[in-house]
């Protein structure tokens, strides 16, 4: 049994086997033919708000040939809201499904679930912690889109402090070396001491800083992440941040040619739209390269 908790579980054997089976598994969604998880049952469980990482999930079942059982909005219409545990929503999940995916808002919710679970757990998000299915699809964009994963310099903009899905990024992208990172924010949600430990522990090449403009001729990505509202608990402290990085068409026309701009979605005012015509604006095509990576994902955990 095999759960997905933590980008940093992942070497680079493994990192490699997900990202080239992405191929087949395109193939399998066009095709239709094949169902390598007949039989299975995936069980999404989603505390906290999604688009993309549920629906792709379940999406990605379906067109493996799975079937799908699926709580959203888990904390108020599962027994969660009645006051049951994460540890007895797994053990009861466990009965049930083959993979169970699930994200939450307290940190260490996937862990807590893993001790008890006796199928796989694989960890959708908690709370500003990790998010490694999506730290895999942004390593597989970042190498279709530019055929490589080491040599290049990646702007991380917004929200670093709480964003699950650059430290999910940043550990994977480790694995590849020689890259460069930029973490700009403002200086409330600059990434806190124990990240900052992880990437000097790794010998990590990065820069903190507070202005965008100076970057963006040299970055070969532009992370831009929201602002999340739901991690402040007092709203004045979000209403200060929250416009703090809005890329315009201006910053754009300041990026190389081969640049591209990545986002993992939802945003809220941090791209304006009309970015969206650029060819450089790679964020929905990163979201259409979730669904191939999860299917992968899910193929490996019930390896
Ligand atoms: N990127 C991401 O996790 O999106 P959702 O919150 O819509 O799942």
């Amino acid at each position: 049994m095999k759960h997905i908790l933590n980008a940093k579980q992942f070497n680079k054997v493994d990192v490699e086997k997900i990202l080239n089976s992405v191929p087949k598994m395109k193939e399998i969604c066009e095709t239709n033919k094949e169902r390598p998880l007949e039989g299975k049952i995936v069980a999404c469980v989603f505390f906290e708000p999604s688009t993309r990482t549920r629906l792709s999930f379940e999406t990605a079942a379906l067109r493996l040939g799975a079937q799908v059982i699926s709580a959203e909005d888990a904390s108020h219409n599962s027994s969660s809201h009645k006051g049951e545990t994460i540890e007895d929503t797994t053990r009861t999940l466990s009965c049930y499904a083959d993979i169970i995916v699930m994200r939450h808002h307290i940190v260490g919710a996937a862990e807590m679930a893993a001790k008890v679970a006796t199928k796989s757990i694989v960890n959708a998000g908690d709370g500003a912690n990790q998010h490694p299915s999506q730290g895999l699809l942004d390593l597989y964009t970042i190498q279709k889109e530019h055929g490589k994963l080491s040599g290049l310099s990646i702007a991380f903009v917004g929200d670093v402090l709480n964003s699950r899905t650059i430290h999910s990024l940043i550990p994977l992208l480790v694995l590849y070396g020689g890259n460069k990172f930029y973490f700009i924010s403002p200086k409330e949600l600059m990434i806190d001491s124990e990240f900052r430990n992880y990437l000097v522990d790794n010998k990590v090449d990065f820069e903190e800083i507070n202005e965008l403009d100076g970057v963006l001729p040299q970055v070969d990505v532009l992370y831009m992440t929201r602002v999340q509202k739901e991690r402040f608990s007092n709203l004045a402290d979000y209403e200060k941040v929250k416009d703090s990085f809005l890329l315009k068409k201006e910053h754009v026309e300041k990026l190389k040619s081969d640049a591209i701009i990545m986002h993992p979605l939802p945003r809220v005012n941090e791209i304006e739209p009309e970015i969206d015509q650029d060819s450089r604006a790679a964020y929905f095509r990163q979201a259409q390269n979730g669904l191939y990576v999860r299917m992968a994902l899910l193929v490996h955990t019930l390896e």
